[in-house]
C-alpha cells in the first residue's frame, strides 16, 4: 500500500509548562494525536501535528521536551513566529498575557487556538476576533466542557424532548482548594487569587458557562453576577503567605431570551457533598435530570412522563 501524503503542521505551544498547556494541550491532545500516527483526512491523507514548545524557562522546557519526546523547543517567541513552518499559535498562557501574544500571532499570519477566555476583557475578546478575522487566519477557544459526556448525554436528552419545555436550570461548580497553609500545598496556581495577575473566578468560569448555556439552553438576554473573596489569605508555590484579592466564588443568574432562568454558582472554596465537581440540574415541563461530568441522572417519575408524551425515543444514559 502506498504510503499516505502527510502533512507537517508547525504548531507554536505557548505556555506548554503550565498546568493545562503540559496536560491537557501537550500529553494528553498532541502528544497522543503524534502517537497514533497523525490525523487521516477523509481523502487518506495525514495531518501530523510538529510542536514547538515556548516558555520562559528553558530547564522546565528541557525537561518536558526530553519526557514527552519532542526535538523543539525555545524561550524565543518572536523566532518561532518569524518561521513559515509554524503555521498554528497556541495559547496556554496566564490569561493576562494572552491578548498580547496572540494579537502578535495574528499579525503574524498564524491560526490560532487558545486556552479561555480569550483575554480579560470583552473589548479586547472582539478586538482580537475582529483582528483574526480581518487577517483572514482560523480562529478558536477552548471549549472543552460541551464535549464532557456528561453534557453530551444531557444535550441528546433536549433534543428527544425528554424535559419538554425547559423552565429553570442550576448549575453547581467547584472544589475546595487549599490556602497552602497546611499540610496541603495548594492545587492550583497563586495567580488565580491576586486580581493584579487578572486572576479571579468570574473571569475563570463565566466563560465556560457563556458557551455551555448558548449551546444547551438559548441565547442569553442577561446576566447578574455577584462575586466573593472567601478565603482572605493564601501560601503561594514559594511558600510566601498572601493577601487574596480577587474573587474565589461567583454568584450567578442568566436570564435567556426563551425565558429559561439559569443559575450557576462557581467556586473554589466549597467541599462537594453532591455527584461530582460539576452538576447542572435540568427542570422541565416534563421532565428533569441532573448531568454530572460523566453521567446524566433522572428520577422515574420523569421517564414515566417522557414514555407517556409519546416521545419516539427513551435512552438510558450512563
Ligand atoms: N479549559 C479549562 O478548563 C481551564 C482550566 C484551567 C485553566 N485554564 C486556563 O488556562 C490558562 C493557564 O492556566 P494554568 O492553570 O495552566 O496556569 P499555570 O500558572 O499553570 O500556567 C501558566 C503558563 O503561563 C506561563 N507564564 C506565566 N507568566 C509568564 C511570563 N511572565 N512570561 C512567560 N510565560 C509566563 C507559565 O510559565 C506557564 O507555562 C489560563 O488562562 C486559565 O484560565 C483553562
Amino acid at each position: 500500500m502506498a504510503t499516505p501524503k502527510t502533512h507537517h503542521v508547525g504548531i507554536i505551544m505557548n505556555g506548554v509548562t503550565g498546568r493545562m498547556g503540559t496536560n491537557q494541550h501537550l500529553i494528553r491532545s498532541i502528544c497522543a494525536i503524534r502517537k497514533q500516527g497523525g490525523i487521516r483526512t477523509s481523502d487518506g491523507e495525514v495531518i501530523f501535528p510538529e510542536p514547538v514548545l515556548v516558555g520562559r524557562n528553558p530547564a522546565k522546557l528541557q525537561e518536558l521536551s526530553k519526557s514527552q519526546g519532542i526535538d523543539k523547543w525555545t524561550t524565543d517567541l518572536d523566532a518561532t513566529l518569524d518561521d513559515p513552518a509554524n503555521i498554528i499559535y497556541f495559547d496556554a498562557q496566564t490569561t493576562g498575557r494572552r491578548f498580547d501574544a496572540v494579537m502578535k500571532a495574528i499579525k503574524k499570519g498564524k491560526h490560532v487556538y487558545c486556552e479561555k477566555p480569550i483575554a480579560v476583557s470583552s473589548a479586547e475578546a472582539l478586538e482580537l476576533y475582529r483582528a483574526a478575522k480581518a487577517a483572514g487566519v482560523k480562529n478558536g477557544v477552548v471549549q472543552d466542557k460541551l464535549w464532557l459526556p456528561g453534557l453530551v448525554k444531557l444535550k441528546s436528552l433536549i433534543d428527544y424532548g425528554f424535559f419538554g419545555e425547559i423552565i429553570s436550570v442550576r448549575g453547581e461548580f467547584g472544589y475546595w482548594v487549599f490556602d497552602g497553609k497546611g499540610p496541603v500545598a495548594s492545587q492550583r496556581p497563586s495567580w488565580n487569587y491576586k486580581k493584579e495577575e487578572d486572576g479571579g473566578i468570574i473571569s475563570d468560569m463565566i466563560c465556560h458557562w457563556q458557551y455551555v448555556i448558548q449551546n444547551l439552553f438559548g441565547e442569553i438576554k442577561s446576566l447578574s453576577c455577584l462575586g466573593a473573596t472567601h478565603v482572605k489569605e493564601r501560601v503561594d508555590e514559594s511558600g510566601n503567605v498572601y493577601k487574596c484579592t480577587a474573587d474565589d466564588s461567583a454568584y450567578a443568574t442568566f436570564e435567556l431570551k426563551n425565558d429559561v432562568i439559569v443559575h450557576f454558582n462557581s467556586s473554589w472554596a466549597v467541599r462537594v457533598r453532591r455527584d461530582d465537581l460539576l452538576t447542572i440540574q435540568v427542570d422541565g415541563t416534563k421532565g428533569s435530570a441532573v448531568a454530572g461530568l460523566r453521567h446524566v441522572i433522572f428520577p422515574l417519575r420523569s421517564l414515566r412522563t417522557c414514555l407517556a408524551s409519546k416521545a419516539s425515543h427513551i435512552i438510558v444514559l450512563d
